[in-house]
């Protein structure tokens, strides 16, 4: 079920929300869940993005069906977890001048008051790679980065690399508090989201991350190999009027409501590894009608002009990103996402906004087998999932842009 207000989630809430001690000044927020993306429903959620890469990646970007043909989604069924995970990969056996991906983008459209909470156990880490987790504003008619409601990316990296860049990308007016150093663990780069050239906006506000220490006091990687290697972790992107935080938990080790479905943001005690504020920037009306985008592409305005600088040629006797990505498909193996669960909390319980899909189909995603791309190899089921839900084809993400 991806579309969910139970009553036992609003029960689950409200008895937590009074059992709290009770503040002087205006109470807390009250989140409750609105939607969740998870185990074999995961997909249904989601379209796909056919269009051409609006980044200029050698990529062509597959529909649903044909990416559940081909295995480059499925579900990962980990039997001593008991939790079956989604996975979104790329074609790693041909050589192709434009590698097969999947670009997904929720059906919901969001709003300022949200808490989307990425439960991520392994993203792409490759040479020639460039995958990110997103937020896209997705206004009829808009106009990247301006009038289609903004762009906020919370896990994106390039190549090998392992220090993740959450960047917000805005039209113009929209400019960060560049002395809240202390408020975050990150870097603030440019604190005008709208920076950028030729474009404006190309740039952004970024904020490079730091490894955090955890509210148990653990070290957690960030983004790539080492992230992986830790089994990921949950990224939590808190979108409030006063600005945005993305914070980055153990799995083990989430705050204070996050488990049990009433996240309380405000007693969390971890810094963020971003938090974008100030009164520079409306960040209730500047961002909104965001979808969840998660997409793998390859090279292009960004992955492709930092090829030499982050030791490309070096690394893989590859002179140019290009000719690496077409000839070597076995090194995309390991290119893909997992995610455990893609959860969005609203406030008061706001409902997000559903773009009606056009047309229904049914087609079976595999389950993959990943016990080989993992050194222990625990028991991995090889049963189908099975998709009843609902998708349409290029639905006009084309018009806007997402640049580094
Ligand atoms: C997809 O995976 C299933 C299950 O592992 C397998 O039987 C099937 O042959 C795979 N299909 C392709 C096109 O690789
Ligand atoms: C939280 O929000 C829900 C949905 O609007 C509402 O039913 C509930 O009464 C609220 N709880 C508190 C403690 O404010
Ligand atoms: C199953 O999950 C556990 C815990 O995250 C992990 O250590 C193990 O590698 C996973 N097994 C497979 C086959 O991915
Ligand atoms: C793997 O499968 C075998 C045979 O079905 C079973 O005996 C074993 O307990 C399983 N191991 C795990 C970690 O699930
Ligand atoms: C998996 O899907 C294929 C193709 O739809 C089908 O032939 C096969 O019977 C399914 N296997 C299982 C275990 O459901």
């Amino acid at each position: 079920m991806i579309f969910i207000a139970t009553g036992m989630a609003l029960a689950a809430c409200l008895t937590t929300a009074l059992a709290a001690p009770t503040q002087a000044s205006a109470p807390l927020p009250n989140f409750s869940l609105v939607a969740e993306y998870r185990d074999r429903s995961f997909f249904d959620g989601f379209t796909a993005f056919t269009g051409a890469d609006p980044t200029g990646g050698r990529v062509r970007y597959v529909g649903l069906e044909e990416a559940a043909q081909k295995n480059y989604t499925g579900f990962h069924d980990n039997k001593s977890t008991k939790s079956i995970n989604a996975y979104i990969g790329v074609d790693h056996t041909s050589v192709t001048p434009y590698r097969d991906s999947v670009r997904l983008s929720s059906k919901h459209t969001f709003d300022v008051g949200s808490i989307v909470v990425m439960d991520v156990v392994h993203m792409p880490s490759a040479f020639g790679a460039w995958p990110a987790l997103w937020l896209l504003g997705d206004n009829p008619g808009g106009r990247w980065p301006d009038t289609n409601g903004g762009e906020i990316d919370i896990l994106e990296v390039v190549h090998n690399g392992d220090v993740n860049a959450m960047t917000m990308h805005t039209g113009p007016g929209c400019t960060v508090d560049k002395n809240a150093a202390h408020l975050f663990q990150g870097q603030l780069q440019d604190p005008n989201c709208n920076a950028g050239s030729p474009q404006p906006g190309t740039t952004g506000c970024s904020v490079q991350a730091t490894n955090q220490a955890s509210s148990r006091g653990v070290t957690l990687a960030t983004a790539g190999a080492p992230f992986n290697q830790q089994e990921g972790g949950v990224y939590v992107t808190v979108w409030m009027e006063s600005g945005v935080s993305v914070y980055l938990f153990k799995r083990e080790a989430l705050p204070s409501g996050l488990y049990n479905g009433n996240p309380m943001p405000e007693l969390w005690l971890t810094k963020p590894l971003a938090h974008f504020s100030g009164p520079g920037c409306d960040y209730g009306t500047t961002f909104n009608a965001m979808r969840i985008v998660t997409d793998t592409t390859f090279c292009g305005d960004w992955a492709g002009k930092v090829w030499d600088a982050f030791g490309g040629p070096a690394a893989t006797g590859s002179a140019t990103c290009e000719a690496y990505v077409q000839n070597n498909p076995g090194a995309f193996k390991d290119a893909y996402f997992e995610i455990k669960s893609i959860q969005v909390y609203g406030r008061n319980g706001k409902m997000p906004a559903l773009k009606a899909a056009s047309k229904r189909e049914e087609f079976a995603f595999a389950d993959i087998d990943l016990a080989e791309r993992y050194r222990d190899s625990a028991n991995v089921s090889m049963a189908n999932g099975t998709y009843l839900g609902q998708h349409g084809h290029g639905h006009g993400h084309g018009t806007h842009s997402h640049f580094h």
